[in-house]
């Protein structure tokens, strides 16, 4: 043990402590290049998806209510873009992934996968190219593995599944390959899940998700469940395997300081609408939708330089049993007065766009829209 000058209780075991800069910078990560984005891969077009659940279950009565986790949900993903999904809980974003994996069957509209339409096929009704074509990475890798299978047999069983490898020595070795590719040492593949760390697991789930060559990945989630200390490293690991891939990546987040940093494009939903959809660029700066504005404001930034504007968002997202009339968003909107009569509490407002790949879904005049201010400042040195 070495002492620390100036604190007699501050030892350290690193022998070249005193050999480093510690005013120097962090180095920022070498980042791959994105992706070329590409064609059209996914194309959704006012997808809806109503749930039927009995009103009074506790009583025993008889009525049904309609959830309504998906309204008229369309936009569309291209070859290597990353489209980050964003949103408050409830408002939709799981649905549309099991929808959209076929785990529900949708009560309206279109999802076009290439050129075929998915939106009522079930799963297990797919063939095995459209199911190994859109592929998941759950949020919690706890519960998505066999707990009595060791980590190379669910790879190869995934592979067996899409109809990867000529044998069973092809397979494994492709199952070693994809242990490369997720950074877990080939002898993981003799262990039990229950001896692997979460971040462990999540790297099986990913390496299952692309053992079929998927065209299309929906990670919803994929890092909440996780220690925060491993967090950055499963993000980095799954972008850099989409951009070698050039797979389209629909990234369900909560973080919206994470999706700054990784999307291409981001669309922020509420109560089962799309209310902005935009480039991150556009998203991130004004005009905004009022929700996008207030969602921005909640994002926690350590920096001191950063002024922020505090918008509280009043009281939970309406029930999904019972939304509001008219604008989906009136109820918590700090802008509805700027909009002339009532139209927020009695019209849906229209999908407007503002400039060119960027729409929002707001009554708000132009003008109201001109003169927004940005949530997040930073202040001159
Ligand atoms: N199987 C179901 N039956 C009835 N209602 C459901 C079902 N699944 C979801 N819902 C409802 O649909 C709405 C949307 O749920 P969803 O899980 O898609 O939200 P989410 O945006 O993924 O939320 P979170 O961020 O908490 O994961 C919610 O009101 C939810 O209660
Ligand atoms: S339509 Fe009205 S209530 Fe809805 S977000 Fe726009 S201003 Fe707010
Ligand atoms: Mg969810």
């Amino acid at each position: 043990m070495d002492r620390v000058a100036g604190d007699d209780r501050h030892e350290t075991r690193c022998l070249k402590f005193r050999e480093i800069d510690w005013a120097a910078p962090p180095k920022a990560k070498v980042q791959r290049e994105k992706a070329p984005v590409g064609e059209v891969v996914l194309r959704l077009d006012n997808l809806k998806k109503y749930y039927e659940v009995a009103a009074n279950k506790m009583f025993g009565g008889g009525e049904t209510k309609v959830v309504k986790a998906n309204e008229t949900l369309s936009f569309e993903a291209r070859e290597g873009e990353t489209l980050a999904i964003v949103g408050e809980s409830g408002c939709g974003k799981s649905t549309f992934a099991k929808v959209l994996m076929g785990l529900e069957t949708a009560t309206g509209g279109n999802i076009m996968l290439f050129d075929e339409n998915i939106q009522n096929t079930p799963i297990e009704s797919r063939n095995v190219d459209t199911v190994s074509a859109v592929q998941m990475v759950f949020q919690n890798p706890f519960d998505t593995l066999n707990p009595s299978m060791t980590v190379g047999r669910q790879i190869v069983r995934a592979l067996e599944v899409f109809n990867i490898g000529d044998s069973d020595d092809d397979r494994k070795q492709r199952m070693l390959e994809l242990l490369d590719l997720v950074k877990l040492p080939r002898a993981f593949a003799d262990r039990m899940p229950r001896q692997l760390s979460g971040g462990q697991k999540q790297r099986v789930g990913i390496a299952r998700a692309f053992a079929g060559g998927a065209k299309v990945v929906v990670a919803d989630e994929p890092v909440s469940a996780l220690d925060v200390s491993v967090q950055a490293a499963v993000t980095d690991l799954l972008m850099d395997i989409q951009r070698e891939n050039g797979t389209t990546l629909l990234f369900i987040s909560h973080d919206l300081s994470i999706v700054r940093y990784l999307s291409d494009r981001v669309m922020v939903m509420y109560l089962g609408h799309v209310v902005e959809l935009g480039t991150t660029d556009q998203v991130f700066s004004p005009p905004y939708h009022p929700y996008t504005e207030a969602l921005l404001s909640a994002v926690p930034i350590a920096d001191t330089r950063v002024q922020k504007k505090h918008i509280v968002l009043e009281g939970e997202i309406p029930s999904a049993m019972n939304p509001p009339p008219g604008c989906p968003f009136q109820t918590r909107c700090r802008w509805k007065s700027k909009v002339g009569g009532n139209k927020c509490d009695t019209e849906m407002p229209p999908v407007r766009l503002l400039s060119a790949g960027h729409q929002i879904k707001c009554h708000l005049p132009d003008d109201e829209l001109k003169n927004m201010e940005p949530v997040i400042k930073i202040a001159a040195e």
